[in-house]
């Protein structure tokens, strides 16, 4: 069976990397691990983008070979996967041979077709994007916007890749398949974008303008453009091993147009190659309503929320906070209200109950339930709900929706606790008394069992600990983890388990919004 083939975007390697790249990985982790859970086998692909004028220019500032800055900093990249327990397959860099080959010859191939040609340009050309501008990217006033730097005017001669000949098989094609793009208005603004005509694509650059790059197999006195090497990076990695087409491209918003939405899709038909199944397209973060990047300078070090909170604290708020395509501004501010309100007195506290009630009144043991009351019916009823509700919601990237859904059963679990008072019931020696403590016992450790099922894919290490503190081995097929039933009866628990510690007083910010 062919793995759920899933990538990333592949970082630059020009700045360390910050909580945009985060999300994208825990995002994509979060789908790899889903996947897994329904039994699918996952091929999970990362990793950097090292050549091109950026990186190329950051190394001449820090005066050493582009190569020896490429080497560092892909370190700082690579950190960051186990840094927030992302569960990639390999990682691929794209100053790896194994990807120079196929670049090299996945050009030829072309080249071979005819659907390369050399000619010369004259052009608007932006250092800062590495490409040549268009009459339409003026502003109205006629002056370059801000994102392109420094814009001058050069002639050069360069090979170009026929574009245009296929504008009229990708509006097809995208017309077809409405579900290629998510969100759907992604796909509208593409088909949008390709009502004006595409030109040829520039895909060289002069060794003498650009020595960091991939040597054109052709012509040796050329590298290939920055975006067709970065590309072919999804299909140099499987290539050897055959998992390719992927499944899902999860990428930034930035990126869509054109390298993922035109580019892409007319190079790997040109090829005769099958293309991916889905682009999956994410917003952006921003601090204080300005996009979060190396460049402004104004972002958030992942690392430092995970060394404070732990990772799945910051897993946990990401995919919580963001609506998967829509944007998103991080506060700490935000953060702790969710991680106090939704973690530490929430979750926390269901744990903790569920523990500190088995050992004062079950003997560390979870019971056997009695016969179900209203208040436990109810509770079946709303799992039921919650789990039918949940796995779709996930299907459809609405992770947000589907931790908002699985929280508010953690909140009725607390609350049928609250209703229950086994604290009370345990001071009475009534037999009706017993038997109700008992049901409520194995309720509420029933009930976080469940629960915890829903969060594993997003909190894995804490998923792993609360089922370990319950005495419990998830079986190997996730969907039967989600029936209710009697799974820990006669499980011994730990006493206790300190999963989110309180961030300090003179940083608490009230409970709820
Ligand atoms: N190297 C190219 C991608 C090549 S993929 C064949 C690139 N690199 S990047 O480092 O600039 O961005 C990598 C990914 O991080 C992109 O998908 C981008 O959208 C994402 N993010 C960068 N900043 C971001 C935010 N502030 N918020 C969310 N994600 C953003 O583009």
């Amino acid at each position: 069976m062919k793995p759920f083939y899933i990538t990333t975007a592949i970082d630059y390697v020009n700045g360390s990397p910050h909580l945009g790249h985060a999300y994208e990985k825990v995002l994509a982790d979060v789908i790899a691990r889903f996947h897994r859970q329904l039994g699918e086998p996952v091929y999970f692909l990362t990793g950097v983008d090292e050549h091109g004028q950026k990186v190329q220019q950051s190394a001449k500032l820090r005066g050493i070979p582009p190569q020896q800055y490429a080497d560092e900093v892909s370190l700082e990249f690579r950190a960051l996967l186990p840094q927030l327990n992302i569960s990639n397959d390999d990682f691929i860099r794209t100053t790896e041979e194994r990807h120079k080959r196929v670049v090299r010859q996945l050009l030829q191939q072309l080249f071979n077709k005819g659907e390369i040609y050399k000619a010369e340009y004259q052009g608007f050309y932006s250092t800062r994007q590495e490409q040549f501008l268009q009459e339409k990217d003026r502003q109205p006033d006629g002056a370059w916007p801000e994102i392109f730097g420094e814009v001058t005017e050069i002639t050069e001669s360069n090979y170009f890749f026929k574009l245009k000949g296929y504008q009229d098989w990708l509006v097809e094609f995208l017309t077809k398949n409405e579900d290629f793009i998510f969100p759907r208005y992604r796909q509208k603004q593409v088909l949008e974008f390709l009502k004006d005509p595409l030109n040829d694509l520039c895909i060289s650059r002069p060794r003498e303008r650009l020595e960091w790059g991939i040597p054109l197999p052709f012509d040796e006195n050329y590298v290939t453009y920055v975006w067709f090497d970065a590309l072919v990076n999804y299909y140099s990695a499987v290539a050897a091993t055959g998992q390719w087409p992927a499944d899902c491209h999860v990428i930034g918003k930035d990126i869509l147009l054109p390298p993922h939405a035109v580019y892409w899709p007319i190079m790997l038909h040109a090829l005769g190659l099958p293309l991916p199944k889905s682009l999956l397209v994410h917003g952006w973060w921003s601090v204080n309503g300005v996009k979060m990047s190396k460049s402004t300078g104004n972002f958030i070090v992942p690392a430092d929320y995970t060394a404070e909170f732990g990772v799945d604290a910051l897993r946990y708020f990401l995919i919580r906070e963001m609506n998967v395509g829509q944007d998103s501004d991080f506060t700490r501010v935000q953060f702790l209200v969710r991680y106090n309100s939704e973690l530490a007195n929430n979750l926390g506290n269901l744990v903790n109950r569920t523990l500190n009630m088995t050992t004062r009144f079950g003997g560390g043991i979870v019971p056997a339930a009695g016969p179900a009351a209203e208040a436990e019916q109810e509770l079946h009823a709303l799992w039921n709900k919650t789990r039918d509700e949940v796995i779709p919601l996930c299907e459809g990237f609405q992770f947000h929706t589907a931790l908002e859904k699985t929280f508010a059963f953690i909140t009725a679990t607390n609350a049928y606790i609250e209703k229950r008072a086994p604290w009370k019931l345990g001071k009475s020696t009534a037999e009706a008394d017993q038997v109700l403590l008992r049901t409520s016992l194995a309720t509420m450790a029933e009930a976080l069992r469940l629960g915890v099922a829903l969060l594993q894919a997003v909190m894995p290490a804490t998923t792993e600990k609360i089922n370990a503190v319950l005495g419990y081995t998830p079986g190997a097929i996730w969907r039967d983890e989600l029936v209710w039933g009697s799974k820990l009866a006669g499980s011994k628990v730990a006493e206790a388990l300190v999963l989110f510690p309180r961030p300090q007083p003179a940083e608490k910010v009230p409970a709820k919004p």
